[in-house]
């Protein structure tokens, strides 16, 4: 009887657990390349906060990067580009990320910053909102927990 009764519950924890986003560490298997191309001018975002069609869009375009230009050769392209759709977001799930994809334009992001004020982003510490790092001190160890965050006029989220 006891085992069935924790079977039984098994399911809602799970997804209670996938619910709560504070930890996104890259995945053990993230090619090299990845660290090395896509985190030398911002953090190498987490691939599951955005969708598989927005990160195709994103890696036919690298010559033409938010004003940047992060082209890489075939072959890592490639090999980055199948990293990515690997483990993307379920676009139900995250929404979409606008024709120049952004993670931080969608509905997800969105709703899990809906109580940031605007002067925080604002803020010349800050610039954009893709500068995660800015507020989540742990960002580069893949972890977003609330009582991890300070924000850029140097207060805690959560005291
Ligand atoms: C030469 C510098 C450079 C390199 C290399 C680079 N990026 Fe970027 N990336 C930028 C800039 C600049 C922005 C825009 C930041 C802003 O204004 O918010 C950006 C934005 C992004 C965004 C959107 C952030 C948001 O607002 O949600 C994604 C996703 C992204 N980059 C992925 C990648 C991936 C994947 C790679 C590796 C293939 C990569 N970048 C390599 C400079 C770079
Ligand atoms: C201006 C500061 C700021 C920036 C920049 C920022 N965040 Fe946040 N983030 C917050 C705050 C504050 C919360 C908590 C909001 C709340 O609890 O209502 C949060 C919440 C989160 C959560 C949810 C954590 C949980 O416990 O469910 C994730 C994941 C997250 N942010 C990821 C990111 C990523 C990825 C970036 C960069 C692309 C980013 N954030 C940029 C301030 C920021």
């Amino acid at each position: 009887m006891k085992i069935l009764r924790f079977l039984a519950v098994l399911p809602l924890f799970a997804l209670s657990h996938a619910a709560h986003a504070d930890k996104l560490r890259l995945p053990a298997d993230a090619p090299p390349a990845f660290q090395a191309e896509c985190a030398s001018c911002h953090l190498a975002f987490p691939p599951q906060l955005l969708a598989a069609d927005d990160w195709k869009r994103i890696m036919v375009s690298l010559d033409k990067h938010y004003g940047d230009n992060a082209s890489l050769d075939a072959k890592t392209r490639v090999i980055l580009e199948d990293f990515l759709l690997k483990y993307a977001g379920d676009a139900r799930k995250v929404g979409v990320g606008g024709t120049a994809p952004r993670l931080t334009a969608t509905p997800w992001f969105k709703r899990k910053h809906h109580e940031v004020p605007r002067t925080d982003w604002t803020h010349a510490k800050v610039k954009t909102p893709a500068n995660c790092t800015a507020c989540h001190t742990m960002a580069a160890e893949g972890s977003y927990r609330e009582r991890e965050i300070v924000m850029p006029n140097g207060r805690r989220w959560e005291d």
